[in-house]
């Protein structure tokens, strides 16, 4: 059966169990799965040809990227009917447009080797993740990601103007526009985007590029509660609008588990608070402007009273070392064992008595738990974890997982929010996501997937696409 793949694809076919492995388990290794195989495709036309050999031999596609999600989407299920695709060896740069500021790169291309080959060119690509020495930009797109950018530069949609798919029929869609303006028809970027590999394998990507900032700086600031975190959040846009390009909460319980597992790491402010918040600054004109800009709204904050304290990182090195302490906890969180995530959004204002309202009930109800609260908040994307107090097993947190998913996604609900904010559904969400969603809504769904993908070949069991 696979000898036309052998053929094919010599030595770029794994069929050996431990050569698959890796591409079988996702990174915090939650989900685990089987294969047919793991073929590593070089172009656009290596994968159609094994969509179409799928279509023939009745197995199903994964695609996969960098193998960094949060939800399970791209590991296989059990059955054994997949073939994994991994896009890795897709990483060339097609083109890059200075004049019209753009850039056309391939599926398999690392984020942060785009960030680099931007920066050579006098230019930005803003998506910013954590992962983003592995992740890769075809998974990227897929899942919509969104980072530590998205207050100023949008997510991975609003970063990509055209895409390259091998649909589900095996056939090749060259959608590489370069147009910041087109009104021809139905949007097909846009239902690619955030598929998590369920309607089609993105093979290449037309991507935005902006000027690059001359300077990026940053500051900690401690502050009492969520409700002056918000108001410090409108004085910087008011003050210094699209300079400010991320604004990051943490709680205090989030800086004890990250020193708990990193002793290494210094904490930047003098005393402890209820909360912390990372300011990041992109300046066009230099350092000395947007130190001058990050004071004036740290100088305001403290006249309002709404920070007791707040650090400025002095320079590039220690920007670095402030943006460590962020993003090194989803890190902090795999190294401490069972830990409940959830990735919502709801609308900003709604964050202080959502925090409260939900804190409370979780801890009526579970004494052990504690919560692990951080992320986006300028984006109103928040990463409202729980983890077990010390002695709590990860056994019983397994068994309260349902429960405590309940309360918090009811709660988001009733504040007009969404169960997946950045991470997308995967299998980590897509049976919650039916709860809440109107009938309406999952018949446009499933039509879309119908129609684009008939024989449900496309990473079953994954998203909206199981559903
Ligand atoms: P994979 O994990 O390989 O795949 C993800 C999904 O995309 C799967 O459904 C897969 O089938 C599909 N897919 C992959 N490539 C293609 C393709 N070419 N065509 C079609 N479908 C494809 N995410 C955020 O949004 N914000 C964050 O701040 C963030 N921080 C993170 C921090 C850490 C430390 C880690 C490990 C992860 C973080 N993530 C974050 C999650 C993850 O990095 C992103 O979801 C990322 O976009 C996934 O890219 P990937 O290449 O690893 O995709
Ligand atoms: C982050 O914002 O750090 C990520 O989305 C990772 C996480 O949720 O742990
Ligand atoms: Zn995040």
């Amino acid at each position: 059966m696979l000898e036309t793949l052998r053929s094919a694809f010599a030595g770029r076919l794994l069929l050996d169990d431990a050569e698959k492995a890796p591409y079988l388990t996702d990174w915090r290794s939650k989900w685990t799965g089987r294969a047919l195989a793991v073929v590593q495709p070089d172009s656009a036309a290596d994968v159609a040809a094994v969509v179409r050999w799928c279509i023939a031999n009745d197995a199903v596609v994964v695609p996969q990227g960098g193998n960094t999600g949060m939800s399970g989407a791209a590991t296989p299920d059990d059955s054994g009917r997949a073939v994994v695709v991994s896009l890795a060896r897709m990483n060339r740069i097609r083109d890059l447009d200075a004049i019209n500021n753009t850039m056309t790169v391939e599926a398999g291309c690392v984020l942060q080797s785009i960030q680099e080959e931007a920066e050579r060119n006098d230019r930005l690509f803003p998506l910013s993740l954590s992962a983003e020495g592995s992740c890769m930009i075809g998974g990227n797109l897929s899942t919509n990601a969104g980072g530590v950018g998205v207050l100023r530069f949008g997510n991975a949609r609003d970063l990509c103007l055209g895409l390259e798919v091998v649909t589900a029929e095996g056939e090749i869609w060259n959608g590489l526009r370069g147009l910041r303006k087109d009104n021809s028809g139905y949007d097909l970027r846009d239902l690619f985007i955030g598929a998590e590999g369920t309607l089609g394998i993105i093979t290449a990507a037309t991507l935005k590029l902006f000027p690059l900032p001359r300077a990026r700086l940053c500051a900690w600031a401690s502050v009492a509660n969520v409700d002056d975190a918000l108001a410090i959040l409108a004085l910087a846009q008011q003050k210094i609008g699209a300079r400010l390009t991320a604004f990051e909460l943490m709680s205090n319980n989030c800086v004890d588990l990250l020193l708990e597992q990193f002793p290494a790491l210094r904490w930047p402010t003098s005393e402890r608070s209820a909360w912390y918040v990372l300011l990041e600054v992109s300046d066009p004109d230099g350092d000395i402007e947007a130190n001058a800009a990050l004071e004036s709204v740290l100088e305001l904050a403290f006249e309002k009273s709404l920070l007791s304290d707040a650090t400025i990182a002095t320079n590039l090195s220690q920007t670095h070392e402030f943006w460590a302490l962020r993003e090194n906890m989803g890190e902090a969180q795999v190294k401490a064992g069972k830990n409940i995530k959830h990735d919502i959004s709801v609308p900003i204002s709604k964050f202080p008595s959502f925090i409260a309202a939900t804190n409370a009930l979780i801890e009526s109800q579970f004494s052990d738990a504690r919560m692990i609260v951080f992320g986006h908040l300028g984006d109103g994307n928040l990463h409202y974890n729980v983890s077990p107090k010390t002695g709590a097993t990860g056994e019983r947190f397994t068994q309260i997982e349902p429960a405590i998913n309940r309360i918090v996604h009811d709660a988001v609900d009733a504040c007009g929010g969404s169960i997946s904010a950045e991470h997308g559904l995967g299998v980590l969400r897509r049976n919650e996501a039916l709860r809440y969603k109107s009938d309406v809504e999952m018949k446009l769904q499933r039509a879309i997937k119908h129609a684009l993908d008939p024989r449900g070949i496309m990473n079953p069991g994954k998203g909206m696409g199981a559903v």
